[in-house]
């Protein structure tokens, strides 16, 4: 089965074909599976990343025909073009630098916490944004997201992205129905979603998410309500 994997290296971009050996004959392969056999095969210094190889960690995204997938879960089919997920720079192959969407929390929520009582509940929502697996697979198509890298080369990945992300409106959404979280901190959450762009989703027709949380529902409308506070 031949697909094509995209490398980067030192700004130059190529496209490698790669004819998978299938182990049976009915074998339908995973992202994942086609890249460690190139790996051991071909490729010996192909890049990409992964980890639980059980769809926990999210840190194996790639994208497929330009849509982004989970390598460890996703099927692939002859023809299929693998390259890194077009919505952050890629460092060397299929990697790219996720740091600049992580940096954009940090430093910033200084009283978000009032206490450690375990016994308290959270809401049943705060349970369904838990399922967040750090995938950026709903960064594509983002147009707050795009806005970092309109009028810069290095969108400043390395202090944390200006603009947000649904990722980000997510974590920002989880600590203002954290029960954990203090007043003083679920409106800094909030205030904190405003800087990063919040305004776009107004415009926007929604953003999906790799493992069906309901980000419009959960996050983003419930975000925009409080902001119009
Ligand atoms: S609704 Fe907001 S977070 Fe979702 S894609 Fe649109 S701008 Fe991005
Ligand atoms: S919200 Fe969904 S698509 Fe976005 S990072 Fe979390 S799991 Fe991935
Ligand atoms: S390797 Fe962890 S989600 Fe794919």
């Amino acid at each position: 089965m031949k697909v094509e994997i995209e490398t980067h290296r030192d700004g130059e971009t190529a496209v490698v074909e790669y004819d998978y050996a299938r182990r049976d004959p009915d074998e339908k392969p995973m992202i994942l599976d086609v890249l460690l056999q190139a790996q051991a095969t071909e490729m010996p210094d192909l890049a990409f990343r992964y980890g639980c190889r059980a769809r926990n960690c999210g840190v194996c995204t790639v994208d497929v025909n330009g849509r982004p997938r989970l390598a460890c879960r996703a099927r692939i089919r002859e023809g299929d073009r693998i390259s890194p997920v077009n919505t952050l720079p890629p460092l060397a192959d299929l990697v790219v630098r996720r740091d600049g969407v992580a940096r954009q929390m940090r430093g910033r929520l200084t009283s978000v916490a009032q206490g450690n009582d375990l016994n308290q509940d959270p809401p049943e929502d705060y349970h369904k944004l838990t399922a967040c697996i750090e995938c950026y697979a709903c960064l594509q198509g983002c147009p707050m997201h795009a806005r970092n890298f309109e009028d810069s080369t290095d969108p400043g990945a390395s202090e944390g992205y200006r603009h947000g992300n649904p990722f980000s409106l997510l974590k920002l959404q989880m600590l203002r129905i954290d029960p954990l979280s203090s007043e003083a901190g679920r409106e800094q959450a909030l205030e904190h979603a405003k800087d990063l762009g919040l305004d776009a989703c107004r415009d926007c027709k929604g953003c999906k998410c790799g493992v069906g949380i309901d980000l419009m529902g959960k996050v983003v409308r419930p975000l925009l309500a409080a902001a119009g506070e």
